[in-house]
């Protein structure tokens, strides 16, 4: 079978309802957890169903959910980070627990996508005993390839015990994809816990069975009423595994995009052997995403909250296009038929409101360029005054931002280049 993100998108659907999960959709981006600025996770819209607070509409249920995090916003543009990704997963609300969670991912993995179960390993929570035997005992998983880890990594949400927030949570056993890259590690015992960049997180199996709360500032995990579970695979990096790809951004839901991008820049994605230049294509590649399904969402460009966030997606995107592509003219606009193309068939509501999105991004980008233009006269001026190696004082970068609202990390970087 030649595998894409449809096709995985598709199997991981249907797998899971031949199971007994009911198909429902992907909720919006703007979740009505007041606690959120975006869905970050698809168990978001089913927190009060782990709560035992209403009553859901399946005890068992599968999902794609268009998910935004941007928590590693600085690092997008490398091979691997992304802000919006679409995660795949499957809920259990007081039905099946631990074990059906780990044999269905396993079954799934292994003879669905036939992947090669030596290419993986796993990890549980550290007094996790019974996700331990599972993997161990049931699956027939050799001892040394299951790490038993901290809350830091294998706690949902992670820290939870000791830093919360309050909420359901509990301990999650992760499945980790060797990519058997030669990173260089030295590490003698490099494994999923090994940063070095070998191993690659694909799905997250979330034992959802406390409640957090404080009781004299002190953390208490409570037992819910009903044991739950909640897994998170991450559609765009597990298709990129299967298809043998580099990196996500070569699957089929950003190709349309990269093409697109690289049409109008007159440029070629890895067709030179400037890297700068292809990390500017992911980056725009990934916000153009973002930016299209929040605005899908009723999300407005603005200076604060969730409108930030897209302000913010928005202007690096413009940036990155502008210095690193010369894209001089807007260009966001003309990103969106290529959003649609990739991912329309799964989103109706990016196909019915696409003018909508077209014309909000055309409006932002056009007054942002006014306000770069603006600015990018002011910092030359500044930097001109300036010798080599000086500082620029912070107070100059602050009128920039505050009275032009030129962004502070152009500016940081235009006077890097300067040596300043
Ligand atoms: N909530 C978990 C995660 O986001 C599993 O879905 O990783």
């Amino acid at each position: 079978m030649s595998w894409n993100a449809r096709a995985l998108r598709r199997a991981f659907l249907e797998f899971f309802q031949e199971k007994g999960h009911r198909l429902l959709p992907s909720d919006s981006l703007v979740p009505k957890d007041p606690s959120l600025l975006f869905t970050s996770a698809g168990m978001v819209q089913f927190k009060p169903y782990f709560l035992g607070a209403a009553q859901p509409p399946a005890p068992r249920v599968t999902t794609v959910q268009k998910c935004l995090r941007t928590t590693d916003i600085d690092a997008v543009g490398d091979l691997s980070h992304l802000t919006f990704f679409e995660m795949l997963g499957n809920f259990s609300f007081g039905d099946y627990f631990k074990r059906e969670a780990i044999l269905w991912a396993w079954e799934f993995l292994t003879e669905r996508l036939q992947v090669d179960p030596s290419r993986l390993q796993f990890t549980v929570f550290e007094e996790d005993d019974e996700a331990f035997d599972i993997w161990h005992r049931e699956v027939g998983i050799e001892a040394n390839r299951i790490w038993r880890l901290g809350e830091k990594t294998n706690f949902w949400p992670a820290n939870a015990i000791s830093e919360g927030p309050n909420g359901p949570c509990g301990p999650c056993s992760e499945i980790f994809y060797d990519t058997r890259i030669d990173t260089g590690c030295q590490n003698p015992a490099c494994g999923p816990a090994c940063d070095c960049g070998r191993w690659l997180e694909i799905w997250n199996l979330v034992f959802m069975q406390y409640e957090r709360t404080e009781e004299n500032g002190k953390p208490k995990l409570i037992p819910l009423p009903k044991k739950n579970i909640d897994t998170g695979m991450g559609l765009e990096r597990t298709a990129a595994v299967l298809m043998e790809l580099e990196s996500p951004y070569e699957t089929d839901v950003f190709l349309p995009i990269l093409r697109r991008i690289e049409t109008l820049a007159g440029v070629r994605y890895k067709g030179q052997a400037d890297e700068k230049s292809d990390a500017a294509i992911r980056l725009i590649a990934d916000h153009i995403r973002a930016a299209t399904f929040s605005i899908a969402d009723g999300v407005i460009p603005q200076n604060e909250g969730r409108g930030y966030v897209l302000r913010r997606l928005i202007r690096r995107a413009i940036t990155r296009g502008l210095r690193i592509l010369h894209l001089e003219k807007p260009f966001l606009a003309d990103l969106v038929p290529a959003v649609v193309e990739a991912l329309g068939d799964q989103y109706p509501e990016i196909v019915q409101r696409q003018s909508y999105i077209e014309t909000t991004l055309r409006f932002e980008e056009e007054r942002f360029r006014q306000t770069l233009q603006a600015g990018l006269t002011r910092l030359e001026e500044m930097l001109q005054s300036l010798p080599p190696n000086a500082v620029l004082p912070g107070d100059r970068a602050f009128t920039l931002y505050d009275t032009y609202g030129f962004p502070l990390e152009l500016t940081r970087e235009m006077a890097a280049e300067r040596g300043i």
